[in-house]
């Protein structure tokens, strides 16, 4: 049976647990791992990508793979060719594809119609793959992700929406900090809440971000307005109070640590000071994007 990475809940607990301690290894030895030999990745970008982009070419190259960057209005997409056609056409000659495009259920048809591994590298829902990274930087600041505190703060977006079911499936507390009006999906914290009841995640929305960051290990942050959204921008009015600064932090205890998925906008989401405090954190996170789907794709394809 084909796996596919669509949700972090796609994989088992145990699983993130593997390929957290797996991705720290290939960090150590790039090459050692050729799962990839002889397969052709396609990857299918319908938005603008820096690091999920290079992460994949360069992690499908490290395996043996051939990556096969693929723009949406390079193909008949474009122009209309649906998703079951493009699905069934690509699978006659690609082992796998990693896709970032809007629509969650565009890739969830995606995955019903090509039979080999998929990979949701991020859609207007979740973006699992961050997810991954920002736990293996996690592991490697605290030697654990479970018994911990993450302080979503921002908008209800697809990194929130992960957030959320990435606590209820491993069992950290998870706290999303939102302005009213833009809370996270129902549908990513009914999946989180049922998830908690397993494994005791405690699971809080509030409008309150000093309230979210009490406590909190882990104080997280991503832009206002997502891809795809920027006629919003009027929106931003909505998010004063929300940017992770030196007051905010006051609230925070002294070894928490902030992290931010990138691109940033400095002095929205995060002030430059901040941002620069916590940029060895940051920058672990954007270059463990490499190790992380390449220990994801070493699960997905063996
Ligand atoms: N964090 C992230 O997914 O970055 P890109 O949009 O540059 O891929
Ligand atoms: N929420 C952001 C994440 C970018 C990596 C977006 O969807 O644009």
């Amino acid at each position: 049976m084909k796996r596919d990475f669509l949700n972090v809940s796609d994989l088992t607990k145990d699983e993130i647990l593997e390929i957290i301690e797996y991705a720290i290894k290939l960090k150590k030895e790039p090459f050692s791992d050729q799962t990839l030999k002889n397969k052709s990745i396609g990857l299918i970008f319908m938005k603008p990508s820096t690091r999920t982009r290079l992460s994949f070419e360069v992690g499908v190259y490290q395996m043996g793979g051939q990556p096969i960057y693929i723009t949406g209005s390079s193909t008949q997409m474009s122009r209309g060719e649906d998703i079951k056609d493009t699905g069934r056409v690509m699978a006659r000659y690609l082992d796998g594809i990693v896709i970032r495009t809007y629509s969650h259920k565009e890739v969830e048809d995606l995955a019903q119609y090509f039979d080999k591994p998929v990979i949701n590298a991020l859609t207007d829902y979740l973006h699992p793959c961050q997810i991954l990274a920002d736990l293996q930087t996690i592991y490697e600041r605290f030697g654990k992700v479970e018994d911990i505190k993450v302080a979503f703060v921002g908008d209800g977006n697809n990194l929130a929406n992960t957030w959320l079911i990435a606590g209820g499936l491993i069992g950290f507390n998870v706290s999303v900090a939102t302005p009213e009006g833009y809370e996270p999906s129902g549908k990513a914290v009914y999946e989180a809440l049922n998830l908690a009841k397993e494994t005791g995640a405690e699971i809080q929305l509030t409008h309150d971000p000093v309230e979210a960051v009490k406590d909190a290990d882990v104080i997280y942050t991503d832009v206002w307005v997502s891809m795809g959204q920027e006629e919003e921008k009027e929106k931003k009015e909505a998010f004063k109070g929300f940017t992770i600064d030196k007051q905010l932090l006051k609230h925070a205890s002294k070894n928490a640590i902030v992290m931010h998925c990138l691109p940033a906008h400095k002095g929205e989401e995060i002030s430059e000071e901040v941002f620069e405090q916590f940029a060895d954190v940051i920058f672990d996170e954007a270059e463990n994007r490499l190790h992380a789907q390449k220990a994801l794709m070493s699960l997905l394809f063996k």
